[in-house]
């Protein structure tokens, strides 16, 4: 499938080696293709520059949000919480119409430090508010809940056995979305319904920071036991 991933960050980069790996055809989204590809230097986590991200995957291709978003039969949201409306408004809504809009931001807000707060919650989400920018667009909130080497290869931890969630108004985008996570790896998928659950996943990264720093590792996840 041509799938456009919007977002240069460990996300975007672990979606995209992942789903190129998988067969499918990846376009990766910046703001400015020729200013992410001029920075050197490593990233503020110590990450290679894209450039040299991209060369170990030549078959990824970079290019604008927009042009990410029109290649995409589906896209991957991947930017950081604060930029993502206006990586969206990028992407642009004629490019994002009836297609699958797979969205694993956190709107973390950093501005009073770690751990972080949220600027969007309890009776709103940053799922809800992409959805409602882009009302044709078939929005599934999913991935956000785990570390990115975690996200591309459940059995990194604890053998596979733990859960991943899902929620979305579309049945078959969500239907589209769960069986990418399949063929991730992911085995226990709970679907919580509407998007408006998307609220209680990103709310809760509140308990997850908290989790990554008391066991100095971002390297886990949760088992829902029923
Ligand atoms: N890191 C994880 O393990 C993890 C796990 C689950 C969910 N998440 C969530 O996934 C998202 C991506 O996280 P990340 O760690 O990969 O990277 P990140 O640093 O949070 O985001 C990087 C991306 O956001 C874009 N961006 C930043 N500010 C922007 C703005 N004002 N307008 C438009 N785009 C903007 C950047 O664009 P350029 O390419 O142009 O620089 C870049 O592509 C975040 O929302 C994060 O909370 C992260």
């Amino acid at each position: 499938m041509k799938i456009g991933v919007l977002g240069t960050g460990a996300v975007g980069r672990a979606m995209a080696g992942a789903l190129t790996a998988l067969g499918h055809d990846i376009v990766l989204g910046t703001r400015d293709p020729q200013r992410t590809l001029a920075r050197t230097a490593p990233d503020r986590r110590g990450q290679p520059s894209v450039a040299e991200w991209l060369k170990e995957h030549p078959a990824v291709r970079l290019a604008t949000f927009s042009e990410a978003a029109r290649h995409g039969e589906m896209v991957v949201n991947a930017t950081s919480g604060d930029g993502t409306l206006d990586a969206v408004e990028s992407a642009g809504e004629a490019n994002l119409a009836g297609k699958v809009l797979l969205d694993i931001a956190n709107p973390l807000d950093f501005s009073q430090g770690f751990p972080p707060s949220l600027s969007v919650c309890n009776t709103d989400s940053l799922a809800e508010q992409i959805q409602r920018a882009v009302p044709q667009a078939r929005v599934v909130k999913s991935l956000n809940t785990v570390n990115t080497s975690v996200m591309v290869d459940p059995a990194a931890v604890g053998g596979g056995d733990h859960t991943i969630f899902v929620c979305g108004n579309d049945a078959e985008a969500k239907g589209t979305v769960v069986g990418l996570l399949r063929d991730i790896g992911w085995r226990d998928i709970i679907d919580l319904g509407d998007l408006s659950n998307a609220r209680g996943t990103e709310m809760y990264l509140s308990i997850w920071v908290r989790l990554m720093s008391t066991l100095g590792t971002p390297k886990f996840n949760v088992k829902v036991v029923r």
